[in-house]
């Protein structure tokens, strides 16, 4: 297949003499009616093949968070403890009009062979690329039936060292063109020259047209009203007057109608989104975005969103994404691997930057089950379609080649220069693609040997934690930026205090960071796979410290532009330091439910202007108990503290220690207030009471009404409560969930790492108080879905979800 790209204005490619001329594109959801199945036979590629026993559903799906957790699933601990294996999904479809087809995939996991009627298509063995399937040759005639399928081999494991889920887990659209056709993110629009008067707008366009034809490219650019403000020929800057930046408050996109004419006829015409922004990566001054200097608050997150595993929910990601923003969260890194594009239409949306990163390491560990075997024969590819598919994106403001990879480090002469070769060979690809933004990569051996420092690859330096080593860097490699890729490896579980939360904690150990074993009385508080909810946990290695002790040395250096806080959710797998039955990790500043932890707060503190005053911990202890009692605040000098109205004196924050601390306190039942005050003036205050014994059970939906189309999720906090509706942080009790109505419970979650009821169940504790239920609606049932959770202590309730 001819594919050209059109560089010149009026460029009009005669290519030879067949017409071009068919409908317009057609783009439809392809994920609806398929049926799936475990296991693995040559004969379930064919059309013929009896599929009627097979399970019906609906994509995205992810076959492994509907297993069981077992320490004997070969993924271990470290990749969720779900179950992986061989799976195949089958469609059956009419041939549609259109002189072509494809079937555009947006991710499978892993190794993925696309048949059609029998016969090979396609397939992807990296299960993070988004890919696009040719179907037409393997097609039946316009309106005749056809089989499409899918098979999966996921049975190496474990692939990754996180849960990666399996299956066609990302959307999938059934995409007829004309036979000449625009490629498959065959548009590019740059902005080389922006002002506040105007900035010039670049589009080329890659079109598809085996066999040839006589074309032109038309663009229309219009704003986020939809009005047009410039026409454009492909490859021919033109200019759009007092352009309208996209900002982090103000992430304002325009898009480009790009039309492919054949004969002055339109035969095929896509529309993309781009954004107006300038960024600059300055040596001393770290990132500015628009002319302004603005530090990278960014959060790592891995793809799986809790309970409904990695199938691609966009809600399911835009409240993750929301609940980072309301700390102060400006931007994300997808570590470690290539995003849903909605994660990336979402942080265009709502204004987030993207730290877009394609690979954790590279060739790969011993064992190679994941993509390290494939990584020579593919890489090239993986990166070229993957900075296709999102360099128009304003939000990404930086590609990552890498995670913590082996190559790094070199024993010979001979390995490091095959080493740097391979550093800049990445790079280049990414560059030859999208010279418009920096490379980095998320490198751990901060040292000036390190080959994917010295190749010269990279724009930007990346580090993973180690802080102590930003100023040798700077000093190693002058004139780069550098930028803490990866930063914290706090761990807490929520609603959990060991006391005391002075001193340096080493999550899953009997010992103090500092080498002093824990007392008796300290090792009398621990709960069984948790750690302390304060922020004086860390991971076992020393290379890190607590998020306050990660924030201050980037807070402190100008020229660091920012950091990604390893992480802003718990994600499934890597339960590090602890053992099964732990199965998800503790890492993120919100549990795998969604349930913000303590530090949450501390980097809302600090991002944020808007008043917040958040106390620590919950107030239901024991009598006389010893209990160290945190606050963190902002827009104040200074928080008192009342026990039962009887004033604990006044404490504050300090340049190094971002919260205020009353330790020891003597817990007496009743209410534990905070006042904070600015210049001696009350500036907000915020409390805590004891809850008596839990007697009920509340239900909360973040949304009461969703779209009844199938994908739209209500997420439903359920909480245990006394006689007064206060809520009991300390409930663990049992819940079954069922859903009635227009729609179905989804997933159930509590946020402890090592609950091993099924995700996917009716069962679920309560933990540290608190459960959440997510309930999907069905495509076009309209009315309303009935959750109702029952508990044998603590009774029954029900919430009603609209769908319309
Ligand atoms: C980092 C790594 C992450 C994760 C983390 C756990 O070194 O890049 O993927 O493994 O450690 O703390």
């Amino acid at each position: 297949m001819k594919k050209h790209i059109l560089l010149l204005a009026s460029c009009l490619l005669m290519i030879c003499a067949c017409n071009g001329s068919g409908d317009v594109r057609t783009t439809d959801d392809f994920n609806f009616d398929w049926l799936f199945s475990l296991g693995d036979d040559s004969s379930w590629s064919e059309a013929a093949f009896d599929d009627s026993q097979w399970r019906e559903l609906h994509l995205p799906h992810d076959w492994s968070i509907e297993g069981e957790f077992s320490s004997k699933h070969p993924a271990g601990t470290g990749g969720g403890a779900l179950p992986g294996g061989m799976g195949w999904y089958r469609k059956h479809f009419t041939t549609p009009e259109g002189e072509r087809v494809f079937v555009e995939f947006d991710g499978v996991y892993l190794n993925s062979t696309v048949y059609v009627n029998g016969r090979v298509a396609g397939g992807r063995p990296y299960g993070y690329s988004s890919f696009n399937v040719e179907v037409t040759p393997f097609l039946n005639p316009a309106g005749e039936e056809n089989v499409i399928a899918v098979r999966i081999d996921h049975s190496k494991q474990p692939s990754g060292r996180w849960y990666t889920g399996t299956g066609i887990y990302r959307n999938v659209r059934l995409v007829t063109t004309s036979d000449a056709r625009i490629a498959y993110n065959g548009v590019w629009v740059t902005t080389p020259e922006i002002s506040d008067e105007e900035a010039s707008v670049l589009v080329r366009t890659e079109i598809d047209a085996a066999n040839g034809g006589n074309f032109s490219v038309a663009h229309t650019i219009k704003d986020a009203s939809g009005k047009v403000v410039a026409k454009a020929e492909d490859g021919k800057t033109v200019t759009i007057p007092s352009p309208h930046r996209w900002d982090i408050d103000d992430p304002y996109l325009y898009t480009v109608e790009t039309e492919l004419l054949s004969d002055g006829k339109a035969i095929d015409r896509v529309t993309s989104i781009f954004g107006v922004r300038e960024t600059r990566w300055d040596v001393d001054k770290g990132f500015f975005l628009n002319g302004r200097s603005v530090k990278l608050n960014g959060a790592c997150l891995h793809h799986d969103l809790g309970c409904i595993g990695t199938a691609m929910y966009r809600r399911a990601l835009q409240r993750q994404l929301e609940i980072l923003q309301a700390a102060g969260f400006n931007a994300i890194r997808t570590s470690h691997n290539i995003p849903a594009p909605e994660l990336i239409e979402l942080c265009d949306e709502m204004g987030l930057m993207v730290l877009d990163e394609a690979f954790d390491k590279w060739r790969g560990r011993p064992g190679g089950a994941g993509y390290g075997p494939y990584f020579d024969e593919w890489n090239t590819r993986d990166l070229t379609d993957w900075v296709k598919r999102d360099r128009n994106h304003p939000c990404v403001i930086i590609w990552s080649i890498g995670n913590e990879i082996g190559e790094q480090s070199a024993r010979t002469e001979e390995q490091r220069i095959a080493n740097e070769e391979l550093s800049r060979h990445l790079a280049d690809v990414v560059r030859a693609n999208d010279p418009t933004r920096p490379v980095t990569c998320g490198c751990n051996g901060p040292d000036k040997d390190n080959c994917v420092y010295t190749s010269g690859a990279l724009d930007v330096i990346g580090l993973n934690y180690r802080s102590y080593a930003y100023d040798s860097l700077r000093v190693w490699f002058p004139g780069k930026p550098i930028l803490g890729t990866e930063t914290v490896s706090a761990q807490n579980s929520r609603g959990i205090y060991y006391q005391p939360s002075t001193g340096l904690r080493v999550a899953g150990s009997n010992r103090w960071a500092d080498g002093t074993p824990l007392s008796e009385e300290e090792m009398a508080q621990l709960v069984p796979n948790e750690c302390t909810a304060y922020d004086n946990s860390r991971a076992f290695w020393d290379c890190t410290t607590t998020h306050e002790g990660s924030w201050i040395p980037i807070r402190d250096r100008d020229w660091v532009a920012g950091g990604f806080i390893w992480t802003g959710f718990d994600y499934l797998g890597e339960p590090t330091a602890y053992r099964w039955p732990s199965r998800s990790s503790y890492f993120g500043i919100v549990d795998l439910a969604g349930f913000p932890k303590d530090p949450y707060y501390m980097y809302q503190s600090e991002w944020t202007d808007e008043t917040m005053l958040h106390l620590v911990p919950h107030w239901n202890w024991t009598e006389g108990d010893k209990v160290d009692v945190w606050a963190y605040y902002n827009n104040a000098d200074e928080v008192e503290l009342f026990v039962n109205g009887e004033s604990l004196g006044r404490a504050h924050k300090t340049p190094d220690c971002l919260h205020a601390i009353w330790p020891e306190v003597t817990f007496k039942p009743g209410k534990l207030e905070a006042v904070s005050y600015k210049g001696g003036k009350e500036v907000t205050r915020a409390s805590v009471e004891t809850a008596g014994e839990a007697c009920g059970l509340r239900l909360t939906p973040d949304r009461a009404t969703i779209a009844a189309d199938g994908y739209d999720l209500s997420f439903v906090t359920v909480e245990a409560i006394d006689k007064q509706g206060r809520a009991v942080p300390t409930s663990t009790d049992m819940l079954h969930f069922s859903v009635k109505g227009a729609g179905e419970l989804f997933g159930v979650d509590n946020g402890s790492a090592c609950d091993t009821l099924c995700l996917k169940g009716a069962d679920k504790a309560l933990f540290s108080g608190k459960a959440l239920a997510v309930i999907r609606s069905e495509k076009g049932k309209k009315g309303a879905a009935t959750l109702t959770v029952t508990s044998d202590g603590l009774g029954e309730a029900n919430v009603k979800i609209r769908t319309k």
